[in-house]
């Protein structure tokens, strides 16, 4: 069997966890591999909602082994909240939930450095979602960080944790002037859920290779998106972890022969939340209709999201970046209603025409979009799952998005719920 890599192309949100839920039922296990609990992944099954932040998009499906990589951020006593909430559900993932040793800890001090930082930056704030992801990934390249795997030893953490709690305090108090974090606090709250944890650290790079030897199919879930990546986003406004193809190799200690089938995940049209450039975006009454039909509230924090038209410039080089196969497009049915409907196709930066975005956030702020319009329409494609169905000019907008992008739409979502998808073809094969 294949296994697929389910990326989010644009600046995250898309689509992602009701895509991975769905296409779990060919699957025997799902890993995440970078980002942490900034994510806030909405599954809706059977009318429940389900909102996941840090365990993988499989949990639902009984018998799913749920991974979570090396190059995922870990806050310990989120994940135990977690998974306490889907207990209480009747869901009990402990057993099938396998945690690397190489993941870097969120600490209480983390969190509190994200939220006094991004509040010093003034008008340059970045909008981060206050989880401690900046901080901790910040410590994992400074090599100085905690990991998983130093829980094994409950003395040499508590030294680790005291060393490194001292070195971030002292910034607290002395730099932003705020209220250092009790290392006693920490530590008790740390040795309370590593209990909990212990028994499902495991070795995720060996688990990934017997079950790829053993040709069972593997999802590789993406958090964020392509354009908030730490280096091809839109930098500084981006997260601080690889959101590209890529990480899914590094993020979780396989080759990348094993991810190489990567599927888009796009909206039909574009947001955002947070601070950053977005060329697209709209602030008149179409935007509010793409705000209010496809209620935009961030899932991780609540806040509003920033909406705009579909981007072909930002998606062309997240094709190109992560390898993109194939391209599953989400929320079709928002559209709908809507008299007339713009594709970015170009943009206009110092006087000429381009078609890939620019590095980084200040070039980008100054690109104009160049736009190309097609016809809305006045029918429902709500909950279509007959291709068949779908009305003329909606087909005629995913036919002339797969033309500008050069990859086929095989998946097309059409409402919230697990089975309002169209799947055309499975990115895990036949069934
Ligand atoms: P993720 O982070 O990429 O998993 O996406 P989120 O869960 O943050 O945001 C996507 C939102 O759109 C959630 O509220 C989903 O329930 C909802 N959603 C997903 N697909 C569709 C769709 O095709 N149509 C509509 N109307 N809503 C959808
Ligand atoms: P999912 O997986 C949308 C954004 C934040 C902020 C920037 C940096 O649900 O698509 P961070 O806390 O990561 O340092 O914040 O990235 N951001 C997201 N936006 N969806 C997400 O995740 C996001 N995770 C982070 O809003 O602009
Ligand atoms: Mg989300």
């Amino acid at each position: 069997m294949a296994n697929a890599v389910l990326l989010g192309v644009q600046w995250g949100d898309e689509g992602k966890g009701k895509v991975v839920d769905l296409l779990t039922e060919r699957a025997d296990a799902v890993v995440r591999f970078q980002g942490g609990h900034n994510a806030g992944h909405t599954l809706v099954i059977d009318g429940v909602k389900t909102v996941l932040h840090l365990i993988p998009s499989g949990a639902m499906r009984k018998g799913i082994e749920c991974l979570i990589g090396n190059g995922v951020v870990v806050d310990l006593e989120h994940l135990v909240r977690e998974m306490d909430a889907l207990k209480e559900r009747d869901i009990d993932i402990a057993e099938r939930l396998m945690i690397s040793p190489g993941c870097p800890l969120i600490l209480p001090c983390h969190v509190v450095l994200d939220r006094v930082r991004d509040k010093a930056r003034g008008k340059a704030a970045i909008g981060t979602t206050g989880r401690g992801i900046g901080p901790c990934y910040e410590d994992k390249v400074a090599r100085r960080g905690l990991r998983v795997a130093d829980l094994l030893n409950a003395n040499v953490f508590a030294g680790k944790l005291e060393q490194l709690m001292e070195y971030h305090n002292f910034m607290i108090a002395n730099y932003y002037h705020s209220d250092p974090v009790d290392y006693q606090d920490t530590l008790e709250a740390m040795l309370q859920v590593r209990e909990a944890v212990l028994p499902m650290i495991g070795d995720v790079s060996a688990r990934l290779d017997s079950l790829c030897q053993s040709g069972k199919s593997v999802i590789f879930e993406g958090a964020q998106g392509m354009m908030l990546d730490i280096d091809h986003g839109t930098y500084p406004y981006v997260t601080s972890s690889n959101t590209v193809s890529a990480a899914a190799s590094s993020g979780t200690g396989i080759g990348i022969a094993q991810v190489a089938n990567v599927i888009g995940v796009i909206k039909a049209y574009t947001t955002r939340v947070g601070s950053g450039p977005f060329p697209t975006e709209l602030m008149d009454h179409y935007g509010e209709h793409l705000a209010s039909q496809g209620n935009e509230f961030g899932a991780t924090t609540g806040r509003p999201r920033r909406c705009g038209w579909l981007d072909i410039v930002a998606l062309r080089r997240a094709v190109q970046v992560c390898g993109i196969k194939a391209l599953c497009m989400t929320k079709l049915d928002v559209l709908d209603g809507l008299d007339r409907i713009q594709l970015c196709v170009g943009y206009k930066f110092k006087g000429k025409q381009i078609s890939l975005p620019p590095y980084g956030a200040e070039s980008l702020e100054q690109c104009e979009p160049a736009y190309e319009e097609v016809p809305g329409w006045d029918a429902s494609t709500a909950g279509i799952r007959d291709y068949a169905e779908i009305p003329e000019p909606a087909a005629l907008y995913l036919n002339r998005v797969a033309e500008l992008l050069e990859r086929p739409i095989t998946i097309i979502s059409t409402g919230a719920g697990r089975d309002e998808t169209i799947v055309l073809d499975h990115p895990l094969g036949a069934s």
